[in-house]
Parts: structure tokens; C-alpha cells; sequence
């Protein structure tokens, strides 16, 4: 089983004897209940770094909702014993007041990026996330990160964050993993209620074929109704957003003319889901 740490001192030490060793630390920030998504996370981290760092910390700066903080899954012996056979070497689980003590003051917020889609539909959102992973950057003095595809909009904030900030780590985003029907695998889904989870692919189906549609000559503006109607139709219960972005900033797109990325999110049963393709 990989050792459970939870205060940044013994991290530090931890870390601090592979670093004098002359061994690459990865990480791969979670907030647990982990599904295949984060193990491949894990498997990438492995293939580049001598060492592997899992956080778990369900982190309560990003969320906006206190009904979806307190409803998120918290299944940390679950989630260690499905990293023990990957060689995981340190599952780092801090308690809140670890990562905020008394008297913390500071957020990171990162201009631009994580204002339109779920910086919209989620207020201080990306402000939350920002804030810990730089933390955790800070704290697991990694050399390298992994972070889903599957929340493109927060991979593109931790990058720019990477960079304004000089942090030496290298972030990787590796592909979204998928359940056989084409749902993006979430920690979220194991909310769906039968009924819901049958329901759910309709939203990477619809993006697909708005995606197919605008690469075969139709208007953007047109795909792009025509699959919120789709995913309405199909039992969704609302569709917060689906527009098809400049892939790295975000900008809107309305004529498809350098690779760009489609970004959804959408209630269903009470679950929000969110997805992304590119285009
Ligand atoms: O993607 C997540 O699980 C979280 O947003 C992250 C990156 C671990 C920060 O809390």
C-alpha cells in the first residue's frame, strides 16, 4: 500500500530524500474517489518519474455550492487500494486546516481564462482550483503533473498558471478515458440513478455529431443548437452551455478555421456533467 501522508512536513522530508537521490517526483492532484480516468493519470505519471504522488483533498475553496461539497464522494480507502498496484509511492491526504490554516490569506486567480463557461456558471471556481494546486505544486515540489483532458478549461488555467508564475513543473493533459457508450468518465457519475447513467451519452453523442457537422461545411451557430436541442430531448434536464471555443484561450468560434474544442455542460437527474472534444 503506498504510505498516507497528511502534513506538508512529512511530504517535505519524503520528498526531499528522493530529490537528493536525483529521482523525478510526479503528481497527480485528485479529490478521490477515483475511476479509471485518474488511474491512467497515474500510469502516465509512473511512465515519466521515478516517484509518484497521489493527492487527495476535496478542496472547499472551489466549490460554489455547499450541497455539492458536502454530497462529493469521499472514498480514500477505496482509492488507496486501487492505487497500491500501480506504485503509487505517497498518497498525500491533508486534512482542510492543513491546506488553509488560520490566518490564510492569499488566492490565485488567473485572469481571462477562467472567466466564460464554468467560470461562469461556477463563480470563484477556478480561483478555488488555481489557488490549490499551486499549493499543491508548493507543497509536493513536483517536477511533473498530470491533469484529465476531461476538464479542459482547468487544465488550461493550470498551465497558464504554470507558466506566469515560473513554477518548475511540467504539466501534462492526458485523454479523457471513456466508459464503452462514450460517457467521459467522472467521479460525478456514480450519482446517476439507473435511469440518469442510460440517459447521460447523449451528451458526448450530440457533441459528436455537432462535431461532424461543422467539419463537413455546417455554421457553428447552427450545429450548435441543433445538439443543445439534441441533449434536451434526449432527458437532460438542462444544458448550461455547449459552444465551440479557441482551444488554448477560449475565445468563441464562429468559423471553424484552426483546431478548436467543443465545451458542455449539462444537468441531468440532478448530476452535472461536463465534456469537451476536439474539433
Ligand atoms: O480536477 C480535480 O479533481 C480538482 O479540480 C483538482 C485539480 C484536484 C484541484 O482540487
Amino acid at each position: 500500500m503506498p504510505r498516507i501522508l497528511r502534513d506538508v512536513a512529512a511530504l517535505r522530508e519524503v520528498v526531499a530524500g528522493w530529490k537528493a537521490a536525483g529521482e523525478a517526483v510526479g503528481v497527480v492532484p485528485t479529490m478521490g474517489a477515483l475511476h479509471d480516468g485518474h488511474l491512467s493519470l497515474v500510469r502516465a505519471a509512473k511512465q515519466d518519474c521515478a516517484r509518484v504522488i497521489v493527492t487527495i483533498f476535496v478542496n472547499p475553496k472551489q466549490f460554489n455550492n455547499p450541497d455539492d461539497l458536502l454530497k462529493y464522494p469521499r472514498t480514500e480507502a477505496e482509492d488507496a487500494a486501487l492505487l497500491a498496484p500501480l506504485g503509487v509511492d505517497v498518497i498525500f491526504a491533508p486534512p482542510p486546516e492543513e491546506v488553509y490554516p488560520e490566518g490564510f490569506a492569499t488566492m490565485v486567480s488567473v485572469a481571462g481564462i477562467s472567466g466564460p463557461l464554468e467560470g461562469a456558471h461556477r463563480p470563484g471556481h477556478f480561483d478555488g482550483v488555481a489557488t490549490v494546486v499551486a499549493k499543491l505544486f508548493g507543497m509536493t515540489q513536483a517536477d511533473c503533473a498530470y491533469f484529465g483532458q476531461k476538464d479542459w478549461q482547468q487544465l488550461q488555467v493550470v498551465q497558464r498558471l504554470a507558466a506566469d508564475l515560473n513554477l518548475a513543473v511540467k504539466v501534462t493533459g492526458c485523454e479523457t478515458i471513456r466508459e464503452a457508450d462514450g460517457l467521459a468518465m467522472s467521479s460525478r457519475n456514480a450519482r446517476l440513478s439507473a435511469e440518469a447513467r442510460a440517459k447521460a451519452p447523449a451528451l458526448h453523442a450530440a457533441m459528436q455529431r455537432a462535431a461532424a457537422g461543422i467539419r463537413g461545411g455546417a455554421l457553428v451557430s447552427t450545429a450548435m443548437k441543433a445538439a443543445r436541442a439534441e441533449v434536451l430531448a434526449a432527458g437532460f434536464d438542462e444544458v448550461e452551455y455547449i459552444e465551440l471555443r479557441s482551444a488554448a484561450m477560449l475565445e468563441r468560434v464562429s468559423t471553424l478555421k484552426a483546431p478548436a474544442r467543443m465545451l458542455a455542460a449539462a444537468m441531468i437527474g440532478g448530476v452535472r456533467l461536463i465534456d469537451n472534444i476536439a474539433v
